[in-house]
């Protein structure tokens, strides 16, 4: 099998390393708008490989081989995959211009399925207008890790491209649980209102960074407490998921916090930026006191 994964950011670049481990994918296109794009991607998962070469975790073999299936380049390289997995931002009008292009003008191979990694958007939506339907996998991140992927059926997916789509994720090692189109899927609709949620606690000084993330942690088990979460997935994706569940829902329990907004408009997205509700420089991560800084716009990272 052949697989063109669009968009090398964290998603994107986690999805095309858990289809280049599997032994039933040949070949994967790693692809974005600029090479450099896809090709940092790659970098990325050459670090990750590093790390557990390191750790003895895996040898530089196993390593080459699975890197030897990953091709870099713009979407124009994706002219035969079976499977595309979109994986952009979460934009309505990009997504919908991308499949066209590719179904339209790159993708030559007919039986070719069209997949979106959208965390939150309508897949009917997606495909409105297209020549072929678009089917939902939504993976989780990190991608190699997270055993779930939420497959979701648009109105025009046939029975038979979701089916393909599940044995595909069994065939990665992963559990699919088939989903209705709807805000958030399962998911983000449970996660995402809870991070924000986290972040009211901390607006209204029920609690400091780490005393939220360690109360979450031990008094519930979760591996990363909300705030430390928030910043792992993206402030930005956080956001982006409460504005379409806020939408979608017209609920006001899906408003998203002030303090969500601000950061986001001020650039802490969390550890892509190197700082969120923790500061990442230097490797470390050491909570903000978001209490002392000004409203003003923080240098950039
Ligand atoms: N890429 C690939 N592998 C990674 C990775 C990455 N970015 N980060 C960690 N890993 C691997 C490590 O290599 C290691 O593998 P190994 O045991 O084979 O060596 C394994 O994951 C564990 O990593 P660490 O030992 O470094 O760290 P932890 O044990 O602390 O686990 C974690 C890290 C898996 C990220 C864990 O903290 C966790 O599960 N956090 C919660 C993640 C979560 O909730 N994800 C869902 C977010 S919601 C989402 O993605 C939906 C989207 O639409 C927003």
């Amino acid at each position: 099998m052949k697989v063109a994964v669009i968009g090398a950011g964290t998603m994107g670049r986690g999805i095309a390393q858990t289809f280049a481990q599997c032994d039933q994918v040949e070949k994967v296109y790693l692809c974005d708008i600029e090479l450099e794009y896809a090709e940092y991607g790659l970098k990325k998962i050459v670090s990750v490989f590093s790390n557990r070469i390191a750790k003895k975790k895996m040898t530089q073999q196993e390593a080459g081989k699975i890197l030897s299936k990953i091709v870099t380049g713009t979407d124009e390289i994706a002219t035969d995959p079976d499977l595309v997995v979109e994986a952009v931002i979460e934009d309505m009008e990009m997504k919908k211009k991308l499949f066209k292009h590719l179904q339209n003008e790159i993708v030559t191979n007919p039986d070719c399925i069209y997949a979106s990694n959208t965390s939150s958007l309508s897949i009917t939506e997606i495909g409105a207008g297209l020549k072929k339907p678009i089917v939902g996998m939504h993976f989780f991140n990190p991608a190699p890790v997270m055993k779930l992927v939420e497959v979701t059926a648009g109105l025009n997916t046939p029975d038979e491209t979701v089916e393909t789509v599940k044995e595909i994720s069994a065939t990665l090692g992963k559990t699919a649980v088939q989903v209705q189109e709807s805000a958030g899927f399962v998911v983000n609709r449970l996660l995402i209102p809870m991070i924000n949620e986290g972040i009211e606690v901390y607006s209204e000084g029920v609690s400091d960074i780490t005393g939220i993330d360690n109360a979450m942690k031990l008094g519930c088990n979760h591996p990363m407490g909300p705030l430390e979460l928030g910043d792992y997935i993206g402030l930005d994706v956080v956001l982006a998921i409460m504005n379409v569940l806020y939408e979608e829902t017209g609920d006001s329990k899906y408003r998203p916090a002030q303090l969500l907004k601000k950061m986001v408009r001020g650039g802490h997205l969390g550890v892509k930026k190197g700082i969120g509700f923790y500061d990442y420089s230097d490797g470390g991560k050491v909570a903000v006191d978001l209490k002392k800084k000004s409203a003003a716009a923080p240098e950039s990272k």
